[in-house]
């Protein structure tokens, strides 16, 4: 199994005023293509400061992360940037979806970035085939605030996979969902990594942790077990 992602002692200290965190100590790991896997723990204990680290969304304070064998820190801004359009999909712990647009335009907006290189060709129909992908043709020109959690979601995940991502980084995506619309993400999540995809899972929920393959728990920002 190909490598993508290997950690070895990551460290992320925040410092805010005073205060300091050490919100991810001593983590160290190697994620192969196509895996699944949960990352575990309570409130506070660094799962979203390590999918960050992973996503090329925050540098680490100590350690090192290779992405495909490549040390991430002699990655240019530029490849940092083209990383985390391509390599990475992103499903943010709050969606962050911009509400007064449509999903259709929520979708699009990966790909604007990437268009500025002249590469995405149709991409209205790489939009509607995500959409299409989520459950959610009918609502492409809802606007993002007039749709349902569930809806929300969904839109949150067409737009972490228009790019054809290799890794797709979900955090909490379940975590607002009543128990059928859980499944219903999860079973799409699911579906990505049969056709290939890698899935790094950040959840509260043990049994959805269960259904991946392998988990690391963490807790005050190690891993207690992996
Ligand atoms: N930008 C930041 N600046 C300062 N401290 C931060 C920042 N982001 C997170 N922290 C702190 O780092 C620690 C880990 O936070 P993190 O968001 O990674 O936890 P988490 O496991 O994702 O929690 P939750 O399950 O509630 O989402 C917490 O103590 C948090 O307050
Ligand atoms: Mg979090």
């Amino acid at each position: 199994m190909q490598v993508v992602l290997e950690a070895s002692g990551l460290e992320k200290v925040y410092l805010s005023g005073d205060n300091k965190t050490h919100a991810v100590r001593e983590m160290s790991l190697s994620i192969g293509s196509g895996e699944s896997v949960a990352i575990t723990g309570p409130s506070g204990c660094g799962k979203t400061t390590l999918i960050n680290l992973l996503g090329l969304v925050i540098r680490p304070t100590q350690g090192q992360l290779l992405i495909d064998s490549v040390d991430s820190a002699t990655l240019t801004p530029k490849q940092r940037a083209r990383h985390r359009n391509q390599v990475f999909g992103y499903v943010v712990q709050d969606f962050a979806l911009i509400e007064d647009l449509t999903a259709y335009h929520n979708v699009e907006i990966p790909l604007l970035y990437r268009q500025k290189r002249g590469r995405a060709k149709d991409k209205k129909g790489l939009i509607l085939a995500a959409l299409d992908q989520v459950g959610l043709k009918g609502k492409e020109f809802v606007k993002a605030k007039n749709l349902s959690g569930g809806e929300r979601q969904r839109v949150a995940i067409a737009r972490a996979i228009v790019n054809s991502p290799r890794v797709i980084l979900a955090d909490e995506p379940t975590g607002s969902l009543d128990s059928k619309s859980a499944k219903e993400i999860m079973g799409l999540l699911h579906s990505l990594v049969h056709a290939g995809k890698t899935l790094v899972l950040v959840t509260h929920d043990q049994a959805l942790a269960d259904q991946c393959s392998r988990q690391i728990r963490m807790a005050d920002g190690m891993a207690v077990n992996s």
